[in-house]
């Protein structure tokens, strides 16, 4: 027990603030907790709060008292309907609790009277310095514009990014059944609705607009005038009612206090500051989309109670429960990130399928995947499949040469109606791949005088038997000056022609796995060390000279590189169409292009590293130059059924940096001069870069570029296992996955992929004298006798699909189509009169 802490302040009687008085008072009752709150015991503000499955096992365990009064008033149930393009898409299994959110605050204030809590309302607190002098804990849980957290901005540097999207937060006496997306597009943009039951006469309703679509629609000047404090922009409200009818089913909005407002992710370097502690939305904020805000809230309360009860003193007290707390926090804020801008950009996703839409928008914050989806609803998953299915093999392939990768692949997994969506073959240029796994470029730097080396053949050996759908080599020199250190191999000369093409005679006898070279030039950062632990080149303190776009030394102490004249330039451009007609001669099935990390070509698109005045330097039209001058060479000595490949870093992860815009617009100009598929890398541009490094990390780029050039897209970066392969496949987020290092780890990492996932199919061949061993061994217990069914617990399988049903408890679960038509009153293409039902202000909570 944290000695010395009997005096405590909390700042804000909100979720946060009351459960964590609650708690700290029932563990010690001879504390003296006081609780100032500026607005009245009984003040209504916001509606419904929902919890999903994984949220209350803490909550359930800290508090079984306040738990039971929540669980007493939870609406409960599985679904998540999808309402899109004129169709339903429910997918079940899910697990939801919600409640309303003055009740929540009802039976906290019940539990923290019955303490003996003094909770003091419509009483600011004093200010901050003097309840620190005076107490010894400080908690401040005064929701996200906290005035503390301003008072102390000088430690807590706090991060406040306001987001693009406006969203207004509404109930309606529409009771949904479950949890409603609503996606609707009119003539100025899209609207979604997040709309969820909280009891047996409410939903929750938030109305969620992109900015630019706001004004557009008129809701920028409501009645003419901005509502005051407390009011309600009724006129916002019933255009919404108006617009959003045909989900209504001729039920009403309720505002209270409701308004046009954006969200604010808060973030803090630090949450304490002394005896001063930041909890709930005062230290960081989660997007509504995942609903997490008053759990985060509360569970921060219940660390927080725990530490004080743990920890020998204030200080540890602290820092355990910041320790405690920052990863689950920063793990949110990441899913909430995630799903906050796939909303943001709705609009990129509106030309898919419902199906594909669906499952794109149930697995937007990357925490909900393709195998989640599939143990929660089989059948829901089984229908994406099979739409994803009809689009892949409808792509007839024009150079098969086997029988069976002709015929469409019903070889599902077992248990499962559909085929991996990993395991689908895709058509680049005239060449079929056979699955959507790559192994991207993966440099060995084992190479002497560029000339391919033993391990350079056996690495590839290794991953074209492992079965992915197209392997490269690393990356390749066009020139030996282009070589980024003096281990890399090259294709400049004919005997490293010779050398590769010994190598790709040697891999074919194998398989017929089809292979990509890498070509690069490698800039500025040509002439350096073979990268260390860091993954990172440092300039060689005797290299050779190098070429770059500008003299931009990579590391400040590094020698400059020479800024290349056009003569250079040409050269270049012509050392690229010999290695591309070099690389065909040697047996490549595919050209791969560095335009990506820094070398040469990326450092011409770069704004931070072309500084040029010239025709390849200042706006982006000449940046691009150089790149569709080595594209349109490459592509004349290349065949034309040939598939070129192109990287590019799609950000800078620096200030003044490569925008999405200008990653949009290189996208389509590459793929308008000829690269048949794009490869989706960021960064490594320039040394100073602060990359968000998480799973998944650059696919939102490959989606963009996917998206808006309708080009095929690599995506690729910590990408690991094959869930998340299927998952951004299935969501149509690219068209191809590459796994790098998780190949190195495991050169087989695609054919364990099909055993794991049951698949036997055409997608992933095991190579002929290793197919004894196609099916995962045995593990430890495999052979133990499992129980008699007579004998187990009479536990019923959850059903997948629960509704939330009031006054009809003995509805028979519905049965439940994945897909079926929205029952929607007439779909209106324009907006109506208003309907005769005004929403009331306040809302009669
Ligand atoms: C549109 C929307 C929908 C949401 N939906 C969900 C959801 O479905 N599920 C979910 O889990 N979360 C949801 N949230 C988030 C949730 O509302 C918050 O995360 C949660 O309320 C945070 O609790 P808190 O105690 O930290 O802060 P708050 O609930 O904001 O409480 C702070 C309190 O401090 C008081 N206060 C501030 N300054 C002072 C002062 N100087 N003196 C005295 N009192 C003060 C305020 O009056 C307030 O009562 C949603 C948020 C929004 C915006
Ligand atoms: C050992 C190693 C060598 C690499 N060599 C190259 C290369 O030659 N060319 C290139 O474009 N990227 C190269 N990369 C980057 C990878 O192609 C890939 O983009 C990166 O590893 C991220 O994918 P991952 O998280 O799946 O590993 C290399 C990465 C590693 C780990």
């Amino acid at each position: 027990m944290s000695a010395g802490v009997r005096r405590i302040a909390v700042i804000g009687a909100g979720p946060g603030g009351l459960y964590f008085a609650a708690l700290a008072k029932r563990s010690a009752p001879h504390r003296e907790i006081t609780v100032w709150e500026r607005d009245a015991r009984d003040d209504a503000f916001g509606f419904g709060v929902v919890f999903s499955d994984e949220t209350l096992d803490g909550i359930a365990q800290a508090d079984p008292q306040v738990f039971a009064a929540l669980s007493a008033e939870f609406a409960r149930w599985s679904d998540i309907d999808v309402r899109y393009a004129g169709r339903v898409r429910t997918c079940g299994g899910h697990g939801f609790a919600a409640l309303d959110r003055n009740r929540l605050r009802a039976i906290l204030q019940r539990r923290c009277a019955e303490l003996g809590v003094d909770v003091r309302y419509r009483t600011p607190a004093p200010a901050v310095e003097r309840l620190a002098a005076e107490y010894d804990l400080v908690v401040a849980a005064d929701g996200v514009r906290s005035a503390t957290r301003a008072a102390f901005a000088e430690t807590f540097r706090p991060e406040l990014d306001e987001r693009h999207c406006r969203y207004i937060w509404l109930a309606t006496d529409k009771v949904f059944e479950a949890f409603t997306f609503i996606v609707e597009q009119y003539d100025f943009g899209t609207l979604q609705v997040h709309a969820y039951p909280y009891s047996d006469r409410r939903s929750t309703f938030i109305v969620e607009i992109a900015e630019e679509a706001w004004r557009k629609a008129g809701f920028e000047v409501p009645a003419g005038r901005e509502p005051g404090r407390g009011e309600s922009d009724l006129a916002s409200v019933r255009r919404c009612e108006r617009l959003l009818a045909g989900h209504l089913d001729g039920h009403r909005l309720i505002p209270s206090a409701s308004r046009w407002i954006r969200f604010t992710t808060v973030r803090n370097a630090t949450w304490h500051h002394r005896n001063v502690v930041l909890l709930g939305d005062a230290a960081h904020t989660a997007h509504f989309s995942i609903g997490s805000g008053t759990k985060l809230a509360l569970e921060d309360a219940l660390a927080l109670a725990a530490a004080l009860h743990e920890q020998p003193d204030p200080a540890r007290t602290l820092a355990a429960y910041e320790a405690e707390r920052r990863p689950v926090v920063a793990s949110a804020q990441r899913a909430a990130q995630a799903s906050l801008e796939w909303f943001e950009t709705v609009e990129r996703h509106t030309g898919q399928g419902p199906e594909q839409f669906a499952f794109n928008l149930l697995t937007r914050s990357r925490r909900v995947t393709y195998g989640n989806l599939r143990a929660r609803d089989a059948a829901f998953v089984d229908s994406v499949d099979a739409a994803f299915d009809h689009a892949a093999t409808g792509d007839a392939p024009a150079d098969d040469t086997t029988a069976d990768d002709t015929t469409p692949d019903r070889t599902a997994p077992d248990g499962a109606r559909s085929v991996p969506p990993m395991f689908r073959p895709l058509r680049l240029g005239r060449l079929r791949l056979r699955n959507r796994i790559v192994v991207p470029p993966l440099a060995t730097f084992t190479a002497v005088d560029g000339l391919p080396s033993g391990f350079d053949r056996a690495q590839l050996a290794a991953q074209a038997l492992g079965g992915a759908g197209l392997v490269f080599t690393g990356m390749t020199a066009v020139s030996a000056r282009g070589r980024a250190t003096e281990r890399c191999p090259g294709l400049w000369s004919h005997a490293q022609e010779e050398a590769w093409r010994s190598v790709v005679r040697a891999v074919r006898e194998l398989g017929d796995t089809p292979l990509g070279i890498q070509l690069t030039h490698a800039g500025r950062r040509a002439a350096s060390t073979v990268p260390g632990a860091d993954g990172i080149g440092h300039p060689l303190t005797d290299g050779w000279p190098t070429l770059a776009a500008s003299p931009l030394p990579w590391e400040a102490a590094g020698p400059p590189p020479r800024e290349a004249s056009a003569a250079e330039l040409a050269g270049v451009v012509a050392d690229f169409a010999a290695a591309a007609a070099r690389a065909d001669r040697a047996g490549f099935d595919v050209l791969g292009l560095q335009f990506g990390h820094g070398h040469l070509v990326s450092g011409f698109l770069s704004p931070l590293t072309n500084r040029r005045t010239d025709e390849y330097g200042g706006p982006l039209e000449h940046r691009l130059r150089l790149a569709l001058e080595v594209l349109a060479a490459v592509r004349a000595a290349w065949p034309a059924g040939k598939p070129v490949v192109v990287r590019i870093s799609a950000a800078d992860w620096a200030p003044g940096g490569t925008t999405e815009a200008e990653a949009v617009a290189i996208g389509r100009a590459l793929a308008d001069a000829g690269a048949d598929a794009l490869d989706v890398s960021t960064g490594e541009v320039v040394a100073h870069q602060q990359v968000p490094y998480g799973r998944g990390y650059q696919v939102p780029f490959a989606d963009l570029i996917r998206h808006a050039t309708e080009v095929p897209t690599i995506a690729v970066g910590a990408i690991s296992g094959h869930d998340d392969a299927n998952s951004v496949l299935l969501a149509g987020r690219a068209d191809l996955v590459a796994v790098g290092r998780a190949q190195l780890y495991d050169p087989l990492w695609t054919l364990h992929a099909a055993a794991e996932q049951g698949y036997t199919g055409p997608g992933a061949r095991w190579p002929q004298p290793w197919q004894a061993g196609s099916r995962r061994p045995p593990g430890p217990g495999a052979d133990r006798v499992a129980p008699r069914l007579r004998l187990l617990p009479e536990t019923a399988a959850a059903p997948v699909h629960r509704r939330w049903l009031p006054g009809r408890p003995d509805a028979p679960p519905p049965e439940r189509a994945p897909d079926r038509p929205e029952h929607r009153t007439e779909r209106e293409p324009a907006e109506r009169e208003p309907t005769e039902r005004q929403p009331t202000e306040p809302a009669p909570n």
